[in-house]
């Protein structure tokens, strides 16, 4: 027997730090939206444990038993076997929660194979801040480290266009060079937004706290929200801690003429579209 789930990437479309816990992790207030590009786990039936990687992405990855992928099969049945395929497309250490997704993605697969109940958002919090938001792969509030999930309003119709200049931002490193953690959080209850320009024109008064350090790390990320600007994006901003960005885009053809553009100018950069909401 074997089960497939899917890990989309996931989209701070906005992300505020509010705070600091006192063991060093940060509180956040972000809107978080999936986009319908990711990663594939694949789980089978074996006596032993492994993981093989492969797609794309998947040069900068190593099955190591520190994978969060086998943590997360670990933490759900301690020395019960499984053979898991990673297909890796998305780019490592991006801000599009790739390890996150992968996580959470193998929690699902692994409880169906091994007819566990469904896993919990506190199971996933010990994997990382972002899995448990990754389990539910719907938009979402989040809030606390992580851990905080609520409902949003529904969300207008939009593409997105996501593009990565294939330069690793460490999380840990743009946390640590955050000057401003006290910063304000989203309003407490977020508007029911008409249409996308209502949508569009509240995302403009919102932050990406992070976005600063990130750029200071890797000054490659602005040259990309500017790429993104010029194909005409309605609204530009960088996912999590860097370096991935996204545009969004009406529903209609402009964001295909948008990533084709950005594809042709920018050989180098991983550039993809889809959205999931
Ligand atoms: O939880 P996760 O392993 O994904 O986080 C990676 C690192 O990012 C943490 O070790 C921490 O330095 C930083 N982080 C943080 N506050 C968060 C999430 C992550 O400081 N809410």
């Amino acid at each position: 027997m074997a089960i497939e789930a899917f890990a989309p990437a996931k989209i701070n479309l906005t992300l505020h730090v509010t705070g600091q816990r006192d063991d060093g992790y940060h509180l956040l207030d972000s809107l978080v939206v999936f986009a319908g590009v990711g990663d594939t786990i694949r789980v089978a039936s074996s006596d032993a444990l492994s993981l093989e990687i492969g797609g794309p992405e998947a040069g900068g990855l190593s099955a190591e038993p520190d994978n969060l992928v086998l943590r997360a099969a670990r933490l759900l049945a301690p020395g019960r076997g499984a053979a898991i395929t990673l297909t890796k497309r998305l780019p490592v250490a991006s801000g599009i929660g790739g390890g996150s997704a992968d996580a959470a993605a193998t929690l699902h697969a692994l409880s169906q194979l091994w007819e566990l109940s469904a896993p919990t958002a506190e199971q996933a919090l010990t994997l990382g801040a972002d899995v448990p938001v990754c389990l539910s792969t719907s938009p979402a509030r989040m809030r606390g480290i992580g851990e905080r999930l609520g409902p949003v309003p529904t969300l207008p119709k939009m593409d997105i266009v996501l593009v990565n200049p294939r330069v690793a931002v460490s999380t840990p490193v743009v946390f640590r060079s955050l000057t401003a953690k006290n910063n304000p959080p989203m309003e407490a209850d977020l508007p029911r937004w008409r249409d996308l320009p209502s949508f569009i024109s509240w995302l403009g008064g919102q932050r990406n706290d992070l976005a600063e350090s990130a750029i200071a790390q890797q000054p490659v990320i602005a040259d990309v929200l500017n790429a993104l600007r010029d194909t005409g994006a309605l609204f530009v901003g960088m996912s999590g801690s860097g370096a991935t960005c996204f545009g969004l885009f009406p529903r209609d053809e402009t964001s295909v003429r948008a990533m084709s553009a950005l594809a042709t100018e920018h050989r180098d950069w991983w550039v993809a579209r889809g959205p999931r909401l």
